[in-house]
């Protein structure tokens, strides 16, 4: 008892008495919540840094959101077809290049490469997909409104997959008939595909199949998520849940300083909007202006929210409606990505500019202007020591994916 008496008369001159206090309340675990709070003096927070804590935590991730736009969204056999497809290589052009092929499971499903390459080179970094189905835009410009109209882009793209309706429908006819056709009707296959409209539904069934098994990709826990539950459950850290000193300062800067959590926020760390943030253009590449140009793609594509393959009802396409479409805030915006698992997945932003995590600190620290449009950063001038502890706190956010049992690998008949 003497030694929690010695310890509480110490922390009574910190603002954090109140916290440690009330957990105080005379079992053995005293001594350890002391100590520990003793052993991280950064890792104690105020009421709103534990509110600001918790927002990002995954235990406050909502339910996944419901797609009016594809009546197959939670249909499992559309699932399993749409895990076939994303690993079928031949619904490419050449027969070699898979969703997969880019988007690797293993590795978070990006390629671990500056530009995506597929048939032949993008003119982006790929994405990682998990959780995406959080996201009301898809692409770094979002030029697509769902998951199944984003599935559709990469499939005719000539460097992506570089195929063709007809032969994608003819691909479906030959190797997928039943599958497909007790999803989508019996039937319903041949009839496709013997005119233009029907080449079209087939090729906007399939990427309603593949996003029905993309929305079953997400998040489980990181030591940053086990970390905060410990810390809002009294501060006693079990080895899964520690931070280091420098991680948890990190932390602060994150929430802090850095002005962060103003675009990096909720449990996916991301608002899912758009923004300048003066990313150099990569050099060879045509003019790039984001969100200018997506947003304008997004409304004149046939497979937008109220076209005629989406299953929605006008009013279930408000992101649509409401969406803003002009303005100078829109040029060179791209949409802010989660960080979850980030420090997997050099090199970063929408071309692979920043080679490593501490190019990303050192870019955010210095917020260099725009190629064109307005950078939206002010420079933080960060010390050298508050650039690595930024860094080891980024590195605290990944954990591994969560999917049912099997489904981060090809089915085995089509490996
Ligand atoms: C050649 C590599 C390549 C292939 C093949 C490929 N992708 Fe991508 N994927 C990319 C790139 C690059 C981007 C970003 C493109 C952009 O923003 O212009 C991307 C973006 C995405 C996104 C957007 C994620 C987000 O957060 O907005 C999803 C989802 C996705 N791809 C799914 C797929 C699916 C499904 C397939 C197969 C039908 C596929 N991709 C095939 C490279 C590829
Ligand atoms: C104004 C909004 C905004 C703020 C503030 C912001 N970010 Fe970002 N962040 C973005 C956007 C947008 C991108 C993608 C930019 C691009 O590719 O051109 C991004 C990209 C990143 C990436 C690369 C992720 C990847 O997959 O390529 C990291 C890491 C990152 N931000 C961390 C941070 C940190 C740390 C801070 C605080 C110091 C911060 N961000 C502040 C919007 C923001």
């Amino acid at each position: 008892m003497r030694a929690i008496a010695r310890t509480l008369r110490r922390l009574r001159r910190s603002p954090f008495f109140a916290v440690v206090i009330s957990v105080a309340a005379s079992t053995a675990a005293t001594t350890l919540v002391a100590a520990a709070a003793e052993a991280h003096p950064a890792g104690r927070w105020t009421k709103e840094e534990r509110a600001m804590l918790r927002s990002l935590s995954l235990a406050s991730l909502g339910p996944l959101p419901a797609d009016p736009s594809n009546r197959y969204a939670d249909d499992s056999a559309a699932a399993r077809l749409g895990r076939a497809l994303f690993f079928d290589a031949r619904l490419s052009g050449n027969g070699k290049v898979a969703c997969a092929t880019c988007h690797v499971p293993a590795s978070d499903f990006q390629d671990g490469l500056p530009l995506g390459r597929g048939v032949g080179t993008a003119a982006r970094r790929t994405m990682p997909i998990a959780g995406t189905a959080y996201s009301a835009w898809q692409f770094w410009d979002g030029r697509a409104d769902s998951q199944w109209s984003q599935a559709l882009g990469p499939l005719e793209s000539p460097v992506e997959h570089g195929a063709t309706r007809a032969q994608l429908a003819a691909v479906l006819g030959a190797a997928y008939r039943a599958e497909y056709e007790s999803v989508f009707g019996k039937g319903t296959l041949t009839r496709a595909t013997t005119g233009k409209d029907g080449v079209d539904r087939v090729y906007a069934n399939i990427g309603k199949a593949i996003a029905a098994y993309e929305r079953r990709i997400g998040f489980a826990p990181a030591r940053f998520d086990r970390y905060v539950a410990e810390e809002l459950a009294g501060g006693v850290h079990s080895p899964q849940g520690t931070l280091s000193r420098d991680e948890e300062a990190g932390l602060r800067i994150f929430i802090g300083k850095g002005s962060c959590t103003n675009c990096h926020n909720g449990a996916l760390l991301t608002d899912q909007h758009f923004h300048n943030t003066g990313i150099a253009a990569a050099p060879g590449l045509a003019v790039d202006s984001g969100r200018a140009t997506g947003v304008r793609r997004a409304l004149a594509s046939e497979f937008r929210c109220d076209g005629p393959f989406s299953d929605a009802r006008p009013d279930d396409c408000a992101e649509l409606s409401f969406t803003v479409t002009e303005g100078p805030e829109l040029v060179r915006a791209y949409k802010t990505p989660s960080l979850r698992n980030v420090a997997d997945r050099a090199p970063y932003m929408h071309a692979g500019q920043l080679a490593t995590l501490g190019d990303v600190v050192a870019h955010y620290s210095a917020a260099p202007a725009a190629p064109f449009g307005q950078s939206e950063l002010k420079p933080l001038r960060l010390s050298a020591d508050e650039r690595r502890q930024l860094e080891a706190f980024l590195r605290t956010l990944s954990g591994p994916l969560a999917a049912p049992p099997g489904w981060l690998e090809a089915p085995a008949a089509r490996r």
